[in-house]
């Protein structure tokens, strides 16, 4: 396959005209996005993407109940990564926790009104809940809890897309009758961005063994769905693409402030020169659990950029480099994801040294793939420095009745970084083809047309 690496020009010029017509849609399609929002609150690649909150209710107890909550990660992409999850809910009563497993509140609130030595863990009328972190001692965990609030994505990591924990509720009624179901969910992770509806009751959760020989059920179970918005969870967008190719010199840097502009006058020290010797002390400076970015100055101010290079044409392949390039000082992205759209996905050949599989959202429409790390290799996206990037490289088969390098056909149609759209460059700056082609081809038809009318006038 290597061998076959001959780009030929004459090739190329022979598929103008075929493509012509094709590239119309695409530069509709460019329009077209263009002109939707990045802050859509409702996700285009992942449509039926959500976070369910399950509580099950498992024994009645002398002033209330025992139940487990889960929170299943039903985001193909969108993951919780350090520092975990906040979850927040308000009691409809005088409700108390005695007592968690598997998660604490972060506040106790006022118990005054409990006399005697047995305290309730939590007394708030809106508690606030963390999980436990790992290695925490056996005899406080449970079943999928104490991993810090990490929530991975249910493509990349079904098995770890699930966080749970046990809450021992007081002075809550003790039938299904006259439990209420909390109230007012928030769910931070850990930003905002996350809005969930009202707990709903619905049929209780069977359990079955694991010999599958006998099932259980819940007392009661009702579900909450959080959905995620970009919108709400940073004003600003958090990434930009940059493209370049083989056939054109030009770099197109992502837009000029697309995340910030560096303005020493208003925002003095909103970004960091690599080589200034205050460097590590401006990375120190604000406490650690802050999740400003603190990023390297650029003229896109933006915290990631991803680049898609145009790396070779084959005769049957064309082959593209990705790299991803962390430019925020106080942010390790681990188990990072990428969510590209581009039409020949369909026909995608190789893809070295990252994960692949992909992702339908409108049904027969192959032209989405998530990409994300090899674990251990490259699954850490370190901060910004030397060794704050990752790269691979994807090989597609060229589909003869698809493929050109024409109009921008090449570069992607939309890009998401851990679930956050990348900001595009215009299209109209994207790199040109070099025009020789064109030019070859209508001199030839301006001399055809000259050789004709000679003939006619001739005649
Ligand atoms: C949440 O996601 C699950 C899994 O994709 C889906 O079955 C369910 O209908 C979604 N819930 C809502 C309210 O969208
Ligand atoms: C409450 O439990 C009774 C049986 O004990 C059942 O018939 C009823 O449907 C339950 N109601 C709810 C809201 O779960
Ligand atoms: C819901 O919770 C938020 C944050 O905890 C709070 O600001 C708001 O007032 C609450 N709303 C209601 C109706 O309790
Ligand atoms: C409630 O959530 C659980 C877990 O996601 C799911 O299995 C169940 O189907 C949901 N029930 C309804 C009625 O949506
Ligand atoms: C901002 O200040 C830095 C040094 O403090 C300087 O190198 C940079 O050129 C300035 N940028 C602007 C836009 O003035
Ligand atoms: C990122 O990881 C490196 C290596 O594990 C560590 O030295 C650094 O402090 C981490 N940075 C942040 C912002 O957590
Ligand atoms: C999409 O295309 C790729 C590459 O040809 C293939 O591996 C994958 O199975 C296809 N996915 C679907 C859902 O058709
Ligand atoms: C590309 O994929 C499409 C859909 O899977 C298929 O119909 C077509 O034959 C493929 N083209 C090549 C050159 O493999
Ligand atoms: C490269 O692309 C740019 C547009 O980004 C265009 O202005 C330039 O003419 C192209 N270069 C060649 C050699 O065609």
């Amino acid at each position: 396959m290597e061998r076959e690496l001959s780009f030929s020009m004459s090739s190329v010029a022979g598929s103008i005209a075929k493509f012509a017509s094709l590239a119309l849609p695409f530069l509709f399609f460019l329009l077209f996005s263009s002109l939707i929002p990045s802050a859509e609150a409702y996700d285009a690649l992942d449509p039926n993407g959500n976070i369910t909150i399950k509580w099950d209710v498992m024994q009645w107890t002398p002033d209330g109940y025992v139940a487990v909550v889960t929170m299943f990660n039903y985001q193909q992409y969108r993951h919780i990564q350090a520092p975990g999850w906040t979850l927040g809910w308000t009691w409809q009563k005088k409700e108390v926790i005695w007592s968690m497993v598997g998660a604490q509140t972060t506040d106790q609130g006022d118990c005054s009104r409990f006399k005697g030595g047995n305290l309730p863990h939590c007394c708030r009328k809106d508690p606030i809940i963390v999980d436990l972190l790992p290695g925490t001692p056996y005899n406080q965990q449970i079943a999928n809890c104490c991993k810090g609030g990490v929530i991975n994505s249910w493509v990349q990591d079904p098995a770890n897309a699930a966080s749970s924990f046990q809450v021992s509720v007081g002075s809550s009624g003790t039938t299904n009758k006259t439990v209420r179901v909390p109230k007012n969910f928030t769910l931070k992770a850990p930003g905002p961005g996350y809005t969930c509806g009202i707990g709903k009751i619905v049929k209780p959760t069977k359990f079955v063994t694991q010999d599958g020989r006998r099932t259980t059920q819940a007392l009661m179970t009702w579900n909450v769905t959080c959905t995620y918005s970009q919108f709400l969870a940073q004003k600003t967008p958090t990434c930009c693409v940059s493209l370049s190719s083989f056939y054109n010199d030009t770099i197109v840097n992502c837009p000029t402030c697309t995340c910030g502009c560096q303005n020493n006058a208003t925002q003095p020290g909103s970004c960091v020169d690599p080589d200034s010797p205050y460097l590590a002390s401006a990375v120190n400076a604000v406490d650690k659990n802050s999740y400003t970015p603190l990023v390297q100055c650029t003229s896109h101010m933006c915290p990631i950029r991803v680049h898609w290079h145009v790396k070779l044409n084959y005769k049957d392949y064309w082959r593209v480099k990705i790299a991803i390039t962390n430019f925020n000082y106080r942010m390790n992205y681990t188990q990072w994801n990428l969510v590209i759209q581009h039409p020949n996905f369909d026909n995608i050949t190789t893809i070295f040294s990252y994960n692949y599989k992909s992702l339908t959202p409108y049904g027969g429409i192959n032209d989405t793939a998530m990409l994300w790390g090899v674990k251990f290799y490259n699954d850490f996206l370190m901060q910004a420095g030397p060794y704050g990037n990752v790269q691979s490289e994807l090989l597609f088969r060229k589909d003869p009745t698809t493929f050109t390098f024409h109009q921008g056909w090449a570069f992607p149609r939309r890009i998401y970084f851990n679930g956050d759209n990348c900001v595009m460059p215009s299209p109209d700056s994207y790199p040109w083809l070099p025009n020789t082609a064109t030019q070859l081809k209508s001199t030839l038809l301006i001399s055809l047309f000259a050789a004709l009318t000679w003939l006619l006038i001739n005649a």
